[in-house]
């Protein structure tokens, strides 16, 4: 249920949009919008969450549910929970603990979390700092010399999973954004400016806490001041024209568990199989780069069937709730990603806030599989679903 009056502490919170309300009321809207917008006229991003709502759980009753596991493997990695937190950018700009909350809470709830290219703390600090499996998010540079260089850095700081983003060719186009000058480094509109000025305290935390940078490009790409922004990183380095040549000569040179996260197609997922992929995550970028493409959780079922025996397939985009997960694993999901679904809860109250909506994700998975009459995630299957009309 939405709030109907909005939540103003984190004890508030219950549900994905009481955290969203309150992370409406933390952030200057400029940074609420680049969180919470999406492409174009924004369909795709609300169909995400809708495509949950096709289908019903059909649970059964008395089989001795008193204890259950909530725990998978995935891309060779034990997860305590069927989620893990999405690579996404920018968080020390939601919350000054940033990756590290992010980091921190998933380690707590034995998941796996994701660190993004333009991530704003290091991978290595995050690998020290916990041993939960980490995945790096990779975007792919003209410069094939960088490739090698930040595969080898992530190689040797431990990562577990290499994740390349496949969706991102080009960047979508926000145009909430567009609105307010959102931009690294900022480009403020007159409005995005007051925005900033109705938020003090979230300006106080920005100048009082470590400088911002983006540590995974830092080292290789002058990132600071005007001579890069985002967007110019995208346009002007990363490589448009990749193809599947190119990519399996990184799944080779990774030598581990690798997957490509923005696939959709059933072909597409047949060939990251044949080049060695160990997954594919199916994601529409949660509805911010091609507006009117399809909801992963629709095209779920398809991909399992095509190359679910080869590979593991893992879905993102609009999970708001641990019913949204249980659908998608009795699909045949390995794992779930989650991504505003965390970073509301970062940009509320970062790691208590993180660990607040893992913990509810966590209470809502085990009662949700003690009502569907399941000890395991592996008793969930296609048996216990119908789709509507
Ligand atoms: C603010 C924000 C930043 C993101 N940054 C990245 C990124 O840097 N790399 C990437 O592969 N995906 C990125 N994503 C996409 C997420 O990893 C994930 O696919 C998406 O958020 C899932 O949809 P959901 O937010 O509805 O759960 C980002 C998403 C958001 C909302």
């Amino acid at each position: 249920m939405q709030p109907k009056r909005g939540a103003v502490r984190l004890s508030d919170c219950h549900n994905f949009h009481d955290f969203r309300e309150l992370a409406r009321r933390r952030l200057p809207g400029p940074i609420f919008d680049y969180i919470d917008g999406a492409a174009d006229d924004e369909v795709t991003y609300r169909r995400n969450s809708e495509s949950f709502e096709r289908c019903d759980l059909v649970p059964n009753v008395l089989r001795g549910v008193g204890a259950v596991d909530l725990s998978v493997s995935v891309m060779g990695q034990r997860l305590a929970l069927p989620v893990y937190c999405s690579p996404t950018a920018l968080q020390r700009l939601f919350h000054h603990q940033g990756e590290r909350a992010v980091a921190a809470a998933a380690a707590r709830y034995g998941t796996m979390f994701g660190v993004s290219s333009l991530g704003t703390v290091s991978l290595e600090d995050l690998r020290q700092a916990h041993s939960t499996p980490q995945v790096y998010q990779f975007y792919f540079h003209k410069d094939r010399g960088l490739n090698r260089a930040m595969l080898q850095r992530a190689k040797q700081a431990g990562v577990e999973v290499m994740m390349l983003t496949v969706d991102s060719i080009t960047g979508g186009n926000r145009e909430r954004d567009l609105r307010t000058g959102f931009s690294i480094p900022f480009r403020l509109t007159v409005a995005g400016m007051l925005q900033f000025a109705l938020k003090p305290q979230w300006g106080l935390n920005y100048v009082t806490h470590e400088r911002f940078g983006l540590p995974q490009l830092d080292a290789h790409i002058d990132m600071r001041g005007d001579t890069m922004s985002i967007g110019r990183y995208f346009t002007e380095m990363l490589d448009p024209a990749m193809n599947w040549d190119d990519v399996a000569e990184m799944v080779r040179e990774w030598s581990g568990a690798f997957c490509l996260k923005g696939v959709m197609s059933v072909a597409d997922a047949k060939r990251a199989a044949d080049i060695g992929c160990a997954g594919v995550v199916l994601s529409n970028h949660g509805g911010r780069q091609l507006d009117g493409s399809r909801a992963a959780f629709d095209q779920l079922a398809e991909v399992v069937d095509a190359v679910g025996d080869r590979i593991d397939v893992m879905m993102d985009g609009g999970v708001q709730r641990a019913t949204h997960v249980l659908k998608a694993l009795s699909l045949g999901a390995k794992a779930v990603g989650l991504g505003r679904y965390y970073l509301f809860p970062l940009a509320s109250a970062g790691q208590a806030g993180v660990e607040h909506a893992l913990g509810l994700m966590k209470a809502e998975l085990e009662r949700g599989l003690k009502l569907m009459g399941c000890t395991s995630i592996g008793e969930l299957s296609r048996g216990n679903l119908r789709f509507r009309n």
